[in-house]
């Protein structure tokens, strides 16, 4: 790939076409100023349409039609929709749901993660593809499978069970350390055959977390099996081609990307912000964080997006003027080194004929190719950018593992990890400040602040890692039901939060979750409501108490000294006025700076390199440091 612009296409399904549309294709992309195509993404079918029969034909002609234009080519493996005939001769990789049901083909990813038949033939598919295509000049990276676990993340199939059960040997060796770390003296669980070990299937009653919670984990590895694979023969082929699969940026857990990083050569980004939503930008603001720091700072590609209406969401409300212009440098702010969007002609037929596209039913003589157009040309302006980087002081902490175990059943109350997130992300965004996301047991050394949003499972290492980062001089901002289990979903014992409560000074006695509606007044102002913790301070200092409710003057949030640094820790979730307060008092402590002093409300500043983005997501028109923005508009200022 060339690294010397911002890359700017999309997805691109050439065999819905007929060749003359192809070449239609690539002068409106050349108008667009499109750089890059991903292609093949469900072509399986029709290069094997028989096993082991490939037909070429059509793809070499796009590839060269492409390379002639100077377009390079994200080159699909084409391996996330098996052909019919696998699913007719090998029944078995089709996916079986938990409650025993075997899914049918006729949509998409209709596949057992764990079948060896399937990788073999994915395995087969990319490996035609390389020596086909490995040489050809339009190649520029390798898009294997696509969106794993999109729709499948978990197979409870008896292939899948047998998988399972040599991850588990792996994982613990023998039967008695599975039983300690699955809890199975309780309810009568223990084990003492692996044939009795099984995926976590529908039970009369309450599942054991812990099998759950490896469930979770092993599919997650089994997805990324199926990836590392094919990455596998790629890169014995084509040791040069760079490789990568599209993630998504969205409220699932459906893997854990983070275990999955360094098996991308660059992190690549499908994300569907929703129109309707107003506080869609400081999510997609997280994803981007989070997909940079997936690859330690280096751009990323934004490899999927919608230039207008999504059509999974009824209703599919198309993107007003300037909004795809404005979230398309959102991305490039934060770090991407590519805007791309799903797709580029809206298809005919097929489950997907309402999504947006660059070039519509009605042609291309339309505002959102033109909008399009426009902003093809504004990126290729901005070509100095690629490569530069954004710095960081604040880092987020955010674990696949503890959302996983947090979302299990029988919890004392209901937290909801995409809101809990939230409401520790998007105070930082409203400051202005730029936040890493990363995971628990990261390298913390570099961040000032670190803010580690209910934490429930921990691991030793990172309950070493961050009492060390506090004990070295770091500001921590911790929130209520941390640091309670370990990776097995056991209680620390001796006493909440068993992992933290040295470093934060303080004991959790009880929880006392509030019913839905009930609120708590807090000494520092304000409410609260979701949650109260019973905490008796150990050595920390009480900065806020409640002020009725089932715990009325007893502490509510405190703050502890320990070694060079200090650990502040929320009891409960403060209303968003108060929860802003508490994050700007966390900020000064740690003499953090904002991008920009003054930015009004709903404005956004990001530096990259030596670029500033101010990006307006107002209905107003603001003015931020003498520059004028209109509403939904973006300026960004170069060398400053
Ligand atoms: C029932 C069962 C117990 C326990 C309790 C609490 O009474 O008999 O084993 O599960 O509910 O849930
Ligand atoms: C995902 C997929 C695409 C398409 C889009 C739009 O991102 O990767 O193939 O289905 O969603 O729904």
């Amino acid at each position: 790939m060339k690294h010397d612009r911002v890359h700017f296409g999309a997805d691109y399904n050439p065999e819905q076409w007929s060749p003359e549309v192809w070449r239609e294709d690539i002068r409106l992309m050349r108008e667009a100023g499109v750089t890059i195509v991903t292609f093949g993404v469900f072509s399986w079918g029709l290069v094997e349409p028989e096993p082991g029969v490939y037909d070429f034909g059509w793809l070499d002609e796009v590839m060269d039609l492409l390379g002639d234009a100077g377009i390079e080519v994200s080159l699909a493996t084409g391996t996330a929709s098996p052909p019919a005939w696998l699913s007719r001769l090998h029944p078995e990789t089709l996916p079986v749901t938990r409650d025993g049901v075997r899914l049918s083909p006729g949509s998409r990813q209709h596949y057992c993660p764990s079948s060896p038949v399937y990788r073999e033939a994915a395995v087969n598919l990319a490996v035609q593809l390389a020596k086909r295509y490995g040489g050809h000049p339009a190649l520029a990276i390798w898009h294997v499978g696509n969106e794993y676990g999109c729709h499948i993340q978990e197979c409870y199939c008896e292939v899948s069970a047998a998988d399972f059960r040599t991850w588990l040997r792996e994982r613990y060796g023998d039967l008695d350390a599975l039983n300690a770390a699955w809890s199975t003296t309780f309810w009568s669980q223990r084990v003492a055959d692996w044939a009795d070990v099984l995926p976590p299937r529908a039970t009369p009653t309450l599942r054991n977390p812990a099998q759950d919670l490896d469930y979770r984990r092993f599919s997650s590895d089994a997805l990324l099996a199926c990836y590392r694979a094919e990455r596998e023969v790629l890169q014995q082929l084509t040791p040069d081609v760079p490789i990568t699969t599209n993630i998504m940026g969205m409220w699932e857990p459906v893997a854990d990307y983070a275990s999955w990083a360094a098996d991308f050569d660059v992190v690549a980004l499908d994300i569907y912000p929703e129109p309707k939503d107003p506080g869609a930008h400081i999510d997609a603001a997280f994803f981007h964080d989070q997909m940079r720091s997936l690859g330690g700072g280096r751009p990323y590609l934004m490899m999927e997006t919608a230039t207008s209406a999504i059509s999974y969401r009824p209703p599919n409300r198309p993107k007003r003027d300037g909004l795809n212009r404005l979230w398309s440098h959102q991305a490039v702010a934060r770090g991407a080194d590519a805007v791309m969007y799903f797709q580029w002609r809206a298809s005919a037929g097929g489950a997907e004929k309402f999504h947006s596209a660059i070039v519509s039913h009605g042609g291309a003589d339309n505002r959102i190719f033109r909008e399009v157009a426009g902003l093809g040309a504004e990126l290729a302006a901005l070509s100095g950018i690629a490569g530069s980087r954004v710095r960081a002081d604040v880092a987020i902490v955010h674990d696949y593992a503890n959302w996983w175990a947090l979302e299990l059943d029988a919890r004392p109350g209901e937290l909801k990890v995409p809101e809990r997130v939230r409401a520790h992300y998007a105070p930082l965004w409203r400051e202005n400040v730029t936040v890493d996301v990363v995971t628990p047991e990261a390298d913390l050394s570099a961040y000032k602040l670190v803010v580690v949003p209910n934490l429930y499972l921990c691991t030793d290492a990172a309950a070493d890692n961050l009492r060390g980062y506090v004990e070295g001089g770091g500001h921590l901002l911790m929130s209520f039901f941390s640091g309670i289990v370990d990776e097995c979903d056991r209680i620390r014992l001796g006493g909440y939060p068993g992992a933290f409560r040295e470093l934060l000074g303080l004991q959790v006695e009880e929880f006392w979750p509030l019913s839905e509606g009930e609120s708590v007044g807090l000494t520092s102002g304000g409410s609260a409501d979701l949650w109260a913790d019973h905490v008796v301070p150990e050595g920390a200092e009480v900065l806020a108490a409640y002020t009725g409710g089932p715990l009325a003057g007893s502490p509510a949030i405190t703050r502890h000294a320990f070694g060079l640094g200090t650990a502040t820790y929320l009891g409960t979730r403060p209303d968003e006025t108060a929860m802003r307060e508490l994050v700007r008092d966390a900020l000064r402590l740690a003499e953090v700076e904002p991008v920009l002093q003054g930015v009004p409300d709903g404005v956004e500043a990001v530096r990259r390199g030596t670029h500033l983005f101010l990006l307006n997501y107002g209905d107003r028109p603001v003015s931020v440091a003498g520059v004028e923005l209109a509403p939904h508009d973006v300026v960004v200022l170069a060398g400053s």
